[in-house]
């Protein structure tokens, strides 16, 4: 039991417990205590100096020392620096719901709003008092705040509400805030005491939250990433964040997300870019995973015998004339061996042979371009392994370059092979729209299924996350090939994430009684599960259907999200339950939830929490789901239950017609899955959905039949 709960709160929190044995060495803890009931700030600050001494026998004085962040706002927690025997007596003191490492995170790092058909929303319907009052929290590494993209014009008085801090340090003063970025705090210490001073830094960091990096509602910045985020300044961030009343996020840990969805907050969060399991599984978070729109850019490369090789990639570059091309394992430095000379590593090349011309590297890093570039190349073109996907790839380069795929290459080396003057010009990219099939899922998203709460289908949506052209801190010159720009494409679950943000944020405005559930399930519901060809969504590369697992409902339709008809709603206490369900601790629950709870006799099972998408994810024969769905249409209204089957599943809803007479009226139904054949370890998938003549509420089913 015990058990259990620590690896769901290590799990779904996303902290790793260290298992490390005693050591002298000291470490970055967290240590959390979930609610509580002190007055204010200074209360708790004083008690978790008193709780610290006590437990490890130090004194108050080395206590304070040994604390860098307090939590006192919104959750009660502190961290400090501490040995792992320190940390150890604290994870059995009896106040403690939790005690875990601060680890760094990486950062997860226009045209696809009109892809997401975003001015086909109803203008008339919208308020524009209460659509301004939206408040988004960003978590994440700044702001760079003369960017046009943070002009506050037309934006009346800040909301009362909001009791955030504008904080002034380098070359960030308090005027640098507006109607539009109306909060901005940064949060170092944890970074520091992970990685060194920030003036150590390799890169440019300025001590504010001016972003020396990368990000039509009010923003709050919260700085918490450097070269890294830690958890602790992470979370740092939450517990301000959440008692200066924003509404939305990025980039957020659980614990933290937990209380701002009992708070009425959603938080949304990018799923990650390692390609693999995704670790934002609670049901809480709004998790966004990252697909491509239908937009090209073509960058060609045009050879002397007129052929002209078509390839996709930024290359803002001109290039005037024809240059002499070499394949760079042509070009090998004296003692290279021509396979090493072709990867284009530093010192490998022979700078005669290579000057003045466009060198054919393979391989896919910034660090070739500079090697060409110093050796007097004027242009590169990158052979790429396909499997990469070169459609996720968005970083820009010091001289004109682009990217060939295998055919193309080719073409490329038979022509330079059978011409004595072998040249080509590399042309500067064109934007090409509605070019391709789309969305695709990103080779880099992350995909489920979801270990933590298998009967939770993650990711939740997808949305546009594939060169996406976003504000850029005019400092950060590494990817865009020393250019200082303003805008910049980039990739990721982070590009995708403020897509799903800003929906969450335009339906708050047009109904701002909706609870974080209720968006969640808008969003969610009135997903797409087919591209702009009424295909399913394939995978980038493989160009193999994708599955829940990927893109959870489907593709994001704003239009449509802020009128569902039907919505899945679960509160706090849907989610204890749901925590029960796991059979978690019922006094863990109760300290991190803050509220007393007795766990159900028996036990709700998991899939019956109200999510807006159906998983089993260890099914032994029939096994029904119930589900509520309340309607908030005009008028009177019908929907009718049509399900797609998974694979060797019988599907029965009952009952399969729900009639509402008005708007706010709630209805139950039960699914009843029948299998007839085991799904072999893997899972099947499947939807239902419920229609009316105006309405589609799509849920999508996973199931893993064990037996049947
Ligand atoms: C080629 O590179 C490998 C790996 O770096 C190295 O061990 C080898 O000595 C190199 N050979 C030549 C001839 O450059
Ligand atoms: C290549 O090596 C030389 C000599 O070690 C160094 O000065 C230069 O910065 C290196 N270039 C790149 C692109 O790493
Ligand atoms: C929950 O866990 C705590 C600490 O691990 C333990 O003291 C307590 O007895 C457990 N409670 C239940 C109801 O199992
Ligand atoms: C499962 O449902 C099928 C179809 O209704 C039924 O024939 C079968 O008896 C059920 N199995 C059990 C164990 O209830
Ligand atoms: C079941 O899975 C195993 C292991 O993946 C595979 O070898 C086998 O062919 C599968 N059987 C069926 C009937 O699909």
């Amino acid at each position: 039991m015990t058990k259990s709960i620590a690896t769901i709160l290590e799990l779904l929190f996303t902290f790793v417990i260290s298992n490390e044995a005693t050591s002298i060495t000291k470490k970055h803890y967290i240590v959390y205590m979930g609610e509580h009931s002190y007055p204010d700030s200074n209360s708790v600050i004083s008690s978790n100096h008193d709780l610290l001494a006590s437990v490890t026998g130090c004194s108050i004085h080395q206590a304070k020392e040994a604390t860098v962040h307090h939590y006192s706002k919104s959750f009660r927690g502190f961290s400090a620096i501490l040995t792992a025997e320190q940390a150890q007596q604290l994870r059995e003191t009896e106040s403690i719901i939790s005690v875990f490492e601060s680890k760094i995170n990486q950062l997860h790092t226009t045209h696809s709003w009109d892809f997401l058909g975003v001015d086909d929303v109803p203008q008339s319907n919208a308020n524009t008092e209460s659509k301004s009052d939206v408040i988004v929290g960003v978590i994440d590494s700044g702001v760079w705040p003369e960017s046009e993209s943070f002009n506050d014009n037309g934006l009346g008085p800040i909301p009362k509400r909001f009791k955030g801090k504008c904080v002034a340090g380098d070359q960030f003063t308090v005027e640098n805030c507006n109607r539009k970025i109306i909060g901005a705090r940064f949060y170092s210490k944890g970074f520091e005491q992970a990685a060194g001073p920030l003036e150590s830094q390799e890169e440019t960091n300025f001590r504010s939250a001016r972003d020396s990096r990368i990000p039509s509602a009010r923003l709050s910045i919260y700085k918490t990433c450097w070269g890294g985020c830690t958890d602790a300044d992470n979370l740092a961030a939450f517990d301000d964040a959440i008692s200066d009343g924003t509404v939305f996020f990025d980039d957020p840990i659980s614990i933290g997300s937990f209380h701002a969805f009992k708070r009425g907050i959603l938080v949304s969060t990018s799923a990650g870019n390692t390609g693999v399991a995704t670790t934002k599984t609670a049901p809480w978070l709004l998790t966004v995973a990252a697909s491509s729109i239908d937009r090209e850019f073509s960058s060609n490369v045009h050879l002397g015998n007129s052929e002209i090789l078509k390839e996709n990639f930024i290359n803002p570059l001109k290039m005037d004339t024809f240059h002499r091309v070499i394949f760079a394992r042509d070009a090998a430095a004296a003692g290279v061996s021509s396979v090493n000379a072709s990867l284009c590593n530093n010192g490998t090349l022979d700078h005669k042979l290579i000057k003045g011309k466009i060198v054919v590297c393979s391989g896919t890093g910034t660090d070739e371009v500079e090697v060409v570039r110093d050796g007097g190349g004027v242009g590169m073109i990158l052979s790429v392994d396909p499997l990469i996907g070169l459609n996720d790839y968005s970083l820009q380069y010091a001289i004109p370059t682009t990217v060939l795929d295998t055919k193309e290459l080719q073409a490329l080396q038979s022509y330079v092979t059978g011409s004595k003057n072998p040249t080509a010009r590399i042309s500067p990219t064109t934007t090409i729209l509605k070019a391709t099939r789309a969305p695709k899922m990103a080779v880099f998203s992350s995909v489920g299924p979801n270990t933590v709460t298998p009967d939770i289908i993650k990711h939740d949506i997808t949305a546009p996350g594939v060169r996406i052209l976003a504000a850029w801190s005019p400092v950060s010159i590494k990817s865009t090939g020393g250019r200082s720009v303003d805008y910049n494409f980039n990739s990721g679950t982070s590009m995708a994430c403020p897509h799903a943000s800003a929906i969450a944020a335009m339906i708050k405005s047009h109904l701002p009684s909706w609870s974080p559930s209720a968006i969640k399930s808008a969003i969610m519901t009135t997903a797409n599960a087919m591209d702009n060809t009424k295909r399913p969504i394939l995978e980038s590369p493989t160009d193999t259907p994708a599955s829940p697992f990927n893109y959870g409902s489907g593709h994001v339709n704003p239009t449509a999200a802020l009128d569902p008809g039907l919505v899945y709603e679960f509160g706090s206490n849907d989610i204890m339950n749901f925590l029960c369900g796991t059979r978690a601790n019922a006094t863990q629950i109760q300290m991190l939830t803050g509220t007393k709870i007795t766990c159900k006799n028996p036990l709700i099972p998991t899939y019956n929490l109200n999510y807006p998408s159906i998983g089993v994810a260890s099914m032994n024969g029939n096994v029904s789901v119930i589900r509520t769905v309340t309607y908030y249409g005009r008028g009177s209204a019908t929907f009718r239950a049509f399900s797609q089957n998974p694979s060797g599943v019988k599907v029965a809803v009952t009952p399969n017609v729900l009639r509402f007479k008005k708007t706010g009226e709630k209805k139950s139904f039960r699914v009843r899955f029948m299998p007839s054949k085991t799904s072999n370890g893997s899972y099947v998938f499947g939807s239902l959905s419920w229609r009316s003549g105006l309405y589609q509420v799509r849920s999508p089913i996973a199931l893993n039949v064990v037996s049947v």
